[in-house]
């Protein structure tokens, strides 16, 4: 039987041990606790669970210079808007990209035999020099001699500016207002259209074709099942299916931007990311000019008026409204893709902003509407941004990172028809 004094000490170790165990548990609350608001801001910044709105929100206490930061948040949002890679766009079943079809096609779009006065090629317009494009506010037509920004002569105005026509295997639609689907379609535009290549006389135009033998090989090698070289496979839809074979291997995949979306971090300088942040956040771009592509495959209205200065009034275009036959689509054009959008300057389907920080500075001011024209289609997210200076140049430095690192296409040194190549 224990005794009193043994009673006492069983009764001091026990109160002992209980102040050890407060002590215990005291300290693993506090371990807990501090642990679990490290882990919470572990894991709520971490660039799995940043929004893109919180990414806005951390770039406005970032230094500009604070590199490692604006790395981390330029992966955040690349991982928040669940960026994809660009990958080889599709081809048509009944028009696959065989290298005979393409190197067809590659020749028909150098070759000036195509238009009526045997002066003009899709290449008159749409020139390796300029981007795939002209280089002009406005296309140079018929009557027009020589290429891109060189064009000169009595050649008619065009109601547009020459898009480039890299990257139009990825679009949804063709033209600015999205009037035709295809490239096969769209090919026979220009071809016949009186003011570009004005070809009135299509037997005429395959009669040319046939009388060399070198479009007899090339045809024949392409679409022929025997190559006999009788020139049977000349017809109106086999230059549409070749042309078209040859634009669907013209891309732009490689450019500092899908380098470090690949995971390269040091593609991009500190202001290119910067720019980044700002182009797929505070500056609602990527809302329509959506990565890769940098388009989303639609039409809106941005409000574009026929000059950059503050006060221009709406370009009158009405564009897509006129294809749907609808007031509501009154200046509607396609949301161009931004791939090598420094070297295709002037811009907008009007050709009317020489640079990009006239474009940057319009969007900035809310477009159209946002000077107050009234652009009563423009788009509710085409609204005022309140950038800082450097963060529109930051914007700007970012859309300089969607330039073709690979070199562009090789102009051909002569052509079936022996006549004088554009640019050669
Ligand atoms: C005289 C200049 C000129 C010539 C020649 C010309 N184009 Fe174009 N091209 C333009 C203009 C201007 C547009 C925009 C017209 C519009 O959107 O209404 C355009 C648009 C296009 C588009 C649509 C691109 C897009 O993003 O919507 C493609 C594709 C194209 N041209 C290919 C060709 C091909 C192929 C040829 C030769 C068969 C050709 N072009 C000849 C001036 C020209
Ligand atoms: C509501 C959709 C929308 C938003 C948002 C938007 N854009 Fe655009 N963007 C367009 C459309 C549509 C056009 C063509 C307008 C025209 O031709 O009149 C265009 C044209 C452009 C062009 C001219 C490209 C060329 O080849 O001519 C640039 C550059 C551009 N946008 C950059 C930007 C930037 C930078 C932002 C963000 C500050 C932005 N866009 C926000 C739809 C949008």
């Amino acid at each position: 039987m224990a005794t009193p004094k043994s009673k006492m000490e069983n009764l001091n170790s026990m109160q002992s041990q209980a102040k050890v165990l407060k002590l215990v548990l005291v300290s693993l609350f506090i371990v807990l606790a501090v642990g679990g608001v490290q882990a919470y801001r572990y894991f709520s910044t971490s660039e799995a669970a940043l929004t893109t709105e919180q990414i806005t929100a951390l770039a406005k206490t970032t230094t500009p210079e604070d590199r490692a930061e604006w790395l981390r948040l330029a992966r955040a949002v690349l991982a928040s808007e669940s960026v994809q890679q660009i990958t080889a766009p599709v081809e048509p079943r009944n028009n696959l990209g065989e290298s005979s079809k393409v190197e067809l096609g590659y020749q028909l779009f150098f070759d000036p035999i195509l238009s009526a006065d045997k002066t003009t090629s899709c290449a008159s317009c749409h020139h390796p020099d300029f981007g795939m494009a002209d280089g002009l506010p406005k296309g140079v037509g018929a009557g027009g001699r020589g290429y891109g920004a060189h064009r000169a002569g009595s050649g008619a105005e065009l109601p547009r500016n020459t898009p480039s026509i890299f990257n139009v295997a990825f679009n949804e639609f063709q033209f600015w207002d999205g009037r035709v689907r295809t490239l096969e379609e769209q090919v026979l535009v220009p071809l016949f259209a009186e003011n570009e290549m004005n070809q009135q006389n299509l037997a005429e135009l395959l009669k040319r074709l046939r009388a060399i033998p070198r479009y007899r090989e090339l045809f024949g090698k392409a679409f022929g099942f025997k190559t006999q070289n009788d020139g049977i496979e000349i017809n109106l839809q086999n230059i549409a299916r070749a042309i078209s074979a040859f634009e669907r291997k013209l891309n732009i995949t490689e450019t500092s931007y899908d380098h470090f979306a690949k995971g390269k971090d040091d593609a991009l300088t500190t202001e290119q990311l910067r720019g980044f942040v700002v182009f797929m956040g505070q500056g609602q771009c990527a809302v329509c000019h959506t990565p890769p592509h940098f388009h989303d495959g639609v039409l809106s209205s941005i409000g574009t008026t026929t000059s950059p200065d503050k006060a221009s009034p709406i370009d009158p275009d009405p564009g897509f409204g006129a294809v749907l036959r609808r007031q509501d689509g009154f200046g509607m054009f396609k949301t161009p893709g931004l791939r090598n959008v420094e070297r295709t300057a002037p811009y907008m389907h009007n050709g009317a902003f020489k640079t990009l920080e006239e474009v940057v500075e319009f969007y900035n001011d809310g477009g159209g509407r946002g000077r107050g024209q009234d652009a009563y289609s423009q788009d509710s997210k085409v609204a005022k941004l309140d950038l800082t200076e450097q963060q529109k140049k930051d914007l700007v430095a970012f859309l300089k990172t969607l330039n073709d690192l690979s070199p562009p296409p090789v102009v051909p040194a002569s052509v079936p028809s022996g006549l004088p190549v554009v640019g050669k």
